[in-house]
């Protein structure tokens, strides 16, 4: 089956206003003439509606970093998926490792927050993805698994059309080593298997799994001619706009 690939730009705590909205015109005027491919970009919360006013007409979508899981209430500092939906954003990453890792994010505190994003209408990008202590230990595909089982613990199988996941090894991420396109590949065929185990053979084909991770212009079509590799998370190489429209072409080719 054909599958669109996606290719979403994490700007993390990045950017300013100003340089948020100068990057955001600068995709948005790459993006113009190109086909075959789903672009996304996910600046700081403050400048959601900075962004969303530069994206307005054009191809280019927004998304939200991360979300917490309710529409409101007394959680001080917690931005909420129908807030998102609000300002204009089509996608919310959830469960990337800066925040598993750094902040104690669970699998069920995330499960959590990607329910309350597919309710909220927001399409979500679930990241999974192992650390190099893992991988040593021979248990990526175990860690893999749990977060899966775990991240996707009731999901349904009609929402699969709004669901990404991202493979984003932790070791990869911001270190300048990418996975090879054969790990890579390694990786996204096994959690696509598991997830036709846990949803569906079809929902699985059918699913996009962006890769994310060091992804640059000289390994990204790379990594993408992978059968299973359906797009790229980018973090470093999506704040110059040369850079990230690059790997945006190189999903295309
Ligand atoms: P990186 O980040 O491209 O800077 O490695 C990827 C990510 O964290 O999504």
């Amino acid at each position: 089956m054909p599958r669109t690939p996606i290719v979403a730009g994490n700007w993390k705590m990045f950017t300013t206003a100003r340089t948020g909205r100068e990057l955001a015109a600068a995709i948005v005027k790459g993006c113009a003439s190109l086909s075959g491919v789903h672009v996304g970009v996910f600046p700081p919360f403050p400048y959601l509606n900075v962004v969303a006013d530069v994206l307005k007409g054009s191809s280019v979508a927004l998304g939200g970093q991360n979300c917490y899981p309710a529409n409101e209430g007394a959680y001080t500092g917690e931005v909420s998926p129908t807030m998102l939906k609000d300002v204009g954003c089509r996608y919310v990453i959830i469960g990337h490792s800066e925040r598993r890792h750094g902040l104690g994010e669970t699998d069920e505190f995330v499960n959590r927050k990607l329910h309350a994003a597919l309710d909220a209408g927001l399409d979500v990008i679930l990241c999974v993805g192992e650390t190099i202590e893992q991988r040593k230990a021979g248990k990526t595909e175990v860690v893999l698994e749990g977060q899966l089982a775990g991240g996707l613990a009731a999901f349904r199988a009609d929402l699969a059309p709004r669901l990404t996941i991202a493979y984003e090894p932790c070791w990869a991420i911001g270190t300048g080593v990418n996975a090879t396109p054969e790990q890579a590949q390694a990786a996204h065929a096994f959690i696509r298997r598991g997830y036709a185990d846990l949803v569906s053979p079809q929902a699985a084909a059918g699913l996009t799994i962006q890769y994310g991770g060091s992804v640059k212009p000289d390994n990204a079509a790379a990594l993408m001619a992978q059968p299973d590799v359906d797009g790229a998370l980018v973090g470093g190489a999506s704040l110059k706009a040369d850079s990230f429209l690059a790997i945006v072409r190189a999903a295309v080719a």
